[in-house]
């Protein structure tokens, strides 16, 4: 399990293109997850930075969107969407940082900051401690562990400031998705309907997840 937010900072998990395992160290300013950045080493030894949501990354979250394939835009809207909506960018990027929270992955290249992955909770407004996650990594860095890093990050978070209990619902050919939450221990609460499973877990379960991160 990784130690609290604050120790975090001050840890530096061993990280070479040879780990089984991505992995990561945290900064920024001690429980303030608007603040938090992460410089993170996938699997495959390439770099990317893992930090907080920001207004102005409108523009790289678009891109982020569209440049998702076809497969991927379905699993992830339930639909075969490409754009994003100006409101639902804005519910990414215009966050409080405690009903909702949003990580980005981001890789430089040719001088621009480019965003590979996405992972986001938002609370349950009946339920403080339980919140509903999502995420999403472009089809070029998948397969590389930064699904389970961001998700395990963002787990960190949650768990920082009280979130207990978690829930994901994922469409039932989504094997990808699915086999994540699976090998992180996590799929233990299940149901399917109309081919939309519907993930439960808790912050205990969660354990799995938060090692990798
Ligand atoms: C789901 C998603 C975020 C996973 O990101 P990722 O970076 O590829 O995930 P990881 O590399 O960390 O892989 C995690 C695990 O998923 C499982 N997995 C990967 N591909 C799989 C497949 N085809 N079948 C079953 N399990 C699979 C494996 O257990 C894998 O771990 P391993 O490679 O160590 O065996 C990414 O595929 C994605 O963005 N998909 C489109 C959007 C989406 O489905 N979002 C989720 C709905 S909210």
């Amino acid at each position: 399990m990784l130690p609290a937010l604050g120790d975090r900072r001050r840890s530096h998990q061993s990280s070479t293109a040879q780990d089984s395992t991505a992995s990561a160290t945290v900064g920024g300013r001690e429980n303030d997850p608007r603040s938090y950045f992460a410089c993170a080493v996938t699997r495959d030894g390439g770099v990317v930075e893992i930090r907080a949501v920001r207004p102005d990354d409108t523009g790289r979250l678009c891109e982020h969107f569209c440049s998702l394939s076809p497969t991927s835009a379905y699993f992830r809207f339930f639909s075969p969407k490409r754009r994003v909506s100006e409101r639902e960018l804005a519910s990414l990027t215009d966050i409080d940082f405690v009903r909702k929270v949003t990580l980005v992955a981001t890789v430089c290249s040719t001088g621009a900051e480019r965003i590979v992955g996405l992972a986001q909770y938002v609370v349950d407004d009946n339920c403080r401690q339980r919140a509903q996650l999502a995420c999403s990594v472009v089809d070029a860095y998948q397969g590389r562990g930064l699904g389970t890093l961001l998700m395990g990050h963002l787990l960190g978070i949650a768990r920082a400031r009280g979130v207990v209990e978690f829930v994901a619902d994922v469409l039932s050919d989504n094997h990808t998705m699915l086999g994540l939450l699976t090998k992180s221990g996590l799929a233990t609460h299940r149901s399917t309907q109309a081919r939309v499973v519907h993930v439960t877990f808790s912050d205990a379960e969660a354990d799995r997840f938060l090692t990798a991160a």
